[in-house]
């Protein structure tokens, strides 16, 4: 087995979270090591800096100060934890990652994809996930799950859902663009059915990949 960057991608709520840790897993079930990373976060450094972000005090942050403190922490996150994993020979599986950015701050916020590809390549030294798993739910049911989420175990984390429901729709529709500009890399799952279902989705679109990279 090669070494493999796979990050799951999808609005807030859509169960990214919940697949990434299956497909985990899955993985670690069938003996292959695994390092399970967090963005934004994903090193000590990196948490520190998704306090900053995620914080709903922090409401007078601005649009380009939140890119690249989203790019801090994954420059940190790519040169610590995921480049040394990759390099050896693990299978890194991302909840986010530059997708994410592209998306958010790129797209509803205003910034631009070109801007956002500038930062990354500064920050990720040229680092492409080999497949991006994007879950797709409508924008008010992942919303709803996530505020849900949030409220049941006390995050203080949300200052980014807060935002106004146009600025989900957005990130969504960024979501289906790269998908379709990148057929290759970024997938669209349908996010709706049972935990199950969808790790079942997941599971064949990432044996299919991992057959045709064998062949
Ligand atoms: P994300 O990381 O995309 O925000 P999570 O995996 O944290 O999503 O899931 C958000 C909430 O929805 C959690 O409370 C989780 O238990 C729940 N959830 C995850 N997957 C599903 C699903 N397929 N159907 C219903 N609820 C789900
Ligand atoms: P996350 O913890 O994955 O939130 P959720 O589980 O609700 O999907 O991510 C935190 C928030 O940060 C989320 O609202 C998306 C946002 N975000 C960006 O705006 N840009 C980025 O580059 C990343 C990685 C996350």
């Amino acid at each position: 087995m090669p070494a493999l960057f796979i990050t799951f991608e999808g609005p807030d709520g859509s169960g990214k979270s919940t697949q990434a840790r299956l497909l985990a897993e899955r993985f670690r079930r069938e003996g292959h090591p695994v390092l399970e990373t967090v963005e934004p976060g994903g090193t000590p450094i990196g948490q520190q800096i998704r306090r900053i972000l995620l914080d709903p005090a922090n409401q007078e942050l601005r649009a380009v100060p939140e890119l690249l403190l989203m790019f801090a922490a994954r420059a940190q996150n790519v040169e610590q934890s995921i480049l040394p994993a990759l390099a050896e020979g693990k299978i890194v599986v991302s909840d986010r990652f530059t997708d994410s950015s592209i998306a958010y701050q790129g797209a509803a916020r205003g910034l631009g994809w070109d801007t956002v590809l500038q930062v990354d390549r500064i920050a990720c030294q040229g680092l492409v996930p080999d497949l991006t798993l994007c879950i797709d739910i409508d924008t008010e049911t992942g919303l709803s799950r996530a505020r849900s989420r949030n409220r049941d175990s006390g995050s203080h984390e949300a200052r980014i859902d807060q935002q106004a429901v146009e600025f989900h729709h957005k990130v969504r529709d960024a979501y289906h663009e790269l998908a379709r500009s990148e057929p290759g890399r970024v997938r669209l799952i349908d996010g709706s059915g049972s935990e199950e279902e969808i790790a079942a989705k997941v599971w064949d679109v990432v044996r299919i990949e991992l057959e045709s990279r064998h062949n």
